[in-house]
């Protein structure tokens, strides 16, 4: 469910009319809903809350799905941690008011600078990925002379997720160690005076709709707790990973979060140990919105119906990077008959396409559309490729609105790039 709704013929974010946001903040633009993060949190939360095993565990908010600063402040009052992947991941997570003691830092390439940053943070856990890692990781809390708490990641060998590239447990990804390398690694860090060796980390691909592959990967993960524990081994936290799905129209409605927790808690049962969960997508993808501008309809005498936005590949990338759909929905419906358009941005690449042969009802240029369930691994990815300044965020409480990331101007956007001195401003005349 969200707070996104039609309302005497125009598309509202609660209580404001998207198009007043389009009008102030001009297009492109993502627009955020409060109290669509709030209850699809507290719909995880509820769910986990529902199975004893599980009652207190982390929702550790997958920060990579949207890391805007009141995206992030608004799940910490509602109690969340964060997973990180990234120095600059952590620094969000702590500057939107999540503890350290919440902190996941997970990724296959964690540089020096990040780890020791972490350490000196006191994250809760360092999800390590590999044996170089964990050999840097001792290396550097022994310098800092911390005892960080580390899990390793499993890659438990069953790939999951609604793409080949969003899947991360399947053997041939680069994520995480084998079962058998695990154990081992697992008894070196337990061995090591410079690691608290707390528990094991799973996560086996993203936009997850059937149970069926994470039950197999939790099994192997209860199997190998239970393996290190007979070799004396203690193992006092399990993270099981995100990538419950998010409803994008054109797949099955993915499972419950209730329908997860029960799974999560047959696999822990009897194990006592302390549980987290790193979900993004099913947390934010349907919290946010990216509304674009029609600029013209270009009709070819093929019959070909183009609709140019003014909105692109470099605001939104899921449908150029994943092949995604997204449901597209005019802010004012035009009364007529539905035609098929081929969805596109003004970006030089043929990518750039949104949908080919989408039915939407009559558009004009000027109308605004709405790409639904863009809240998650939306923003995050935008970029400036065509010299496009980077497309700005609106947070949506109520009838209260606030522009949470703004639209840099020209001037700001050049003024990042630096002339070599060879060819300093003075030298430079146009030609
Ligand atoms: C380690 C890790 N945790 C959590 C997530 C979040 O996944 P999702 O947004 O599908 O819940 C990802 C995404 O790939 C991930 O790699």
């Amino acid at each position: 469910m969200n707070h996104f709704e039609p309302r005497g013929g125009q598309l509202f974010c609660e209580e404001v009319a998207l198009e007043e946001i389009a009008r102030e903040v001009g297009t492109p633009v993502y627009i955020y809903s409060s109290a669509t993060l709030a209850r699809h949190y507290q719909v995880f939360r509820q769910a986990l809350d529902g199975e004893p095993a599980l009652a207190g565990a982390l929702i550790a908010f997958a920060v990579k799905a949207n890391s805007n600063l009141s995206v992030l402040a608004s799940l910490a009052r509602l109690g969340a941690g964060a997973d990180t992947v990234s120095e600059g991941e952590i620094r969000r997570a702590l500057s939107a008011g999540i503890g350290p003691a919440k902190i996941i830092f997970s990724g296959v390439g964690k540089t020096a600078r990040e780890i020791a940053f972490a350490i000196a943070a006191g994250v809760r856990q360092i999800n390590i990925e590999s044996e170089p890692e964990l050999a840097l990781v001792a290396e550097l809390a022994e310098a800092a002379g911390a005892r960080p708490s580390i899990a390793i990641r499993v890659n438990p060998e069953v790939g999951a997720g609604g793409h080949a590239k969003i899947t991360t447990g399947a053997v041939e990804s680069k994520f995480g160690v084998s079962l058998a390398e695990a154990e081992r690694l697992y008894a070196s860090a337990a061995a090591s005076p410079h690691l608290d060796a707390r528990g094991l980390a799973c996560h086996i691909g993203s936009q997850i709709t059937d149970l069926a592959p994470l039950a197999a990967a939790y099994d192997r993960l209860r199997g190998l707790t239970l393996r290190l524990r007979q070799l004396g081994l203690p193992v006092e936290a399990l993270d099981l990973g995100g990538g419950l799905g998010a409803p994008y129209f054109n797949s099955p409605d993915p499972p419950a979060p209730a329908a997860l927790a029960a799974l999560a808690a047959r696999a822990v049962e009897g194990l006592d140990v302390e549980v987290s969960f790193e979900p993004g997508r099913v947390i934010a993808a349907n919290a946010g919105v990216l509304i674009a501008r029609v600029l013209h309809v270009h009709a070819r005498p093929d019959g070909r119906r183009f609709l140019v936005l003014d909105g692109a590949m470099n605001d939104l990338m899921r449908p150029a990077l994943y092949d995604s759909f997204h449901d597209i929905r005019p802010l004012s419906p035009r009364p007529g008959p539905v035609r098929d358009y081929d969805v596109v941005g003004p970006v030089c690449e043929t990518g750039d396409t949104f949908a080919r042969a989408r039915p939407l009802p009559p558009l004009e240029g000027g109308d605004l559309v709405a790409f639904m369930t863009a809240g998650a691994y939306g923003a995050v990815m935008a970029s400036e490729y065509n010299s496009r300044p980077l497309v700005p965020e609106v947070l949506v409480s109520g009838s209260s609105w606030s522009l949470v990331r703004g639209r840099p101007s020209y001037e700001e956007m050049l003024a990042r790039d630096r002339l070599a001195p060879w060819l300093s401003a003075g030298s430079i005349t146009p030609t």
